[in-house]
């Protein structure tokens, strides 16, 4: 049995998400796809996606736009406070780093409107940079693989989450890796009846050989 970034990797290539618009290796378009994604469903971002990228074609451009201009391409989007961080993201990628997104996720994480895991995102899907994950999506992947007990929304749950999020990684091929963790979780470890048989890691997931898919992630106590 081969490790789980291997068999991950694997079934990225087979089964996982090809061919989307932002799948380059280009941090203001890998930024703009995860900032959109963060709260939209892609079927909705695949839409509005070509259309902002066609007024704002570089992060110069939309750096010097007027606010009013990001918010009326952003309109059906919701949640406006992102279309307010990405306007002020963009114009401190250009007033501190010339435009370019730093490699280190860290730095990265600094940015408005940036957590910890979509900076992992951007700098994984642009540079290469060996960060880890942990959305909704991936903790439920690995509270499910490692059978880990407890709300994830507490400190002591998600500190453990983020150490085995980055045990995991592989030396290598970063990119495949990362989109594959978000493709298992949003297609295959689904919250409900997720389809354990065309799981690449239904051998030793925890939760699937104590039945347990149903119980994990532990819900918000109440
Ligand atoms: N959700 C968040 N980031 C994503 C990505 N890169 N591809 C598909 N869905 C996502």
């Amino acid at each position: 049995m081969s490790d789980f970034a291997t068999r991950l990797i694997a079934w990225q290539q087979e089964d996982g998400r090809h061919g989307l618009p932002w799948q380059v290796a280009d941090g203001y378009r890998v930024w703009l796809s995860e900032v959109m994604l963060q709260q939209t469903q892609v079927t909705t971002v695949l839409d509005y996606y070509p259309r902002f990228l066609a007024q704002f074609p570089t992060i110069f451009d939309l750096a010097a736009a007027p606010l009013d201009d990001v918010l009326a391409l952003w309109s059906g989007l919701g949640y406006y406070t992102r279309a307010r961080n990405l306007h002020k993201c963009a114009q401190a990628v250009v007033t501190q780093y010339g435009g370019e997104f730093p490699r280190d996720p860290a730095l990265v994480a600094e940015l408005p409107g940036i957590g910890r895991s979509t900076a992992a995102a951007i700098t994984a899907f642009s540079y290469g940079t060996r960060a880890a994950i942990l959305d909704g999506n991936v903790k439920r992947v690995l509270t499910r693989w490692a059978g880990i007990d407890g709300y994830p929304g507490v400190k002591a749950v998600e500190n453990k989450l983020w150490g085995l999020a980055h045990a995991l990684l592989p030396a290598e091929q970063i990119e495949a890796y990362t989109q594959g963790l978000m493709d298992l979780g949003a297609t295959v470890c689904t919250p409900k009846k997720p389809t354990c048989l065309t799981c690449p890691m239904n051998a030793d997931c925890q939760a699937r050989l104590s039945n347990r898919q149903g119980e994990l992630p532990t819900p918000k106590p109440k």
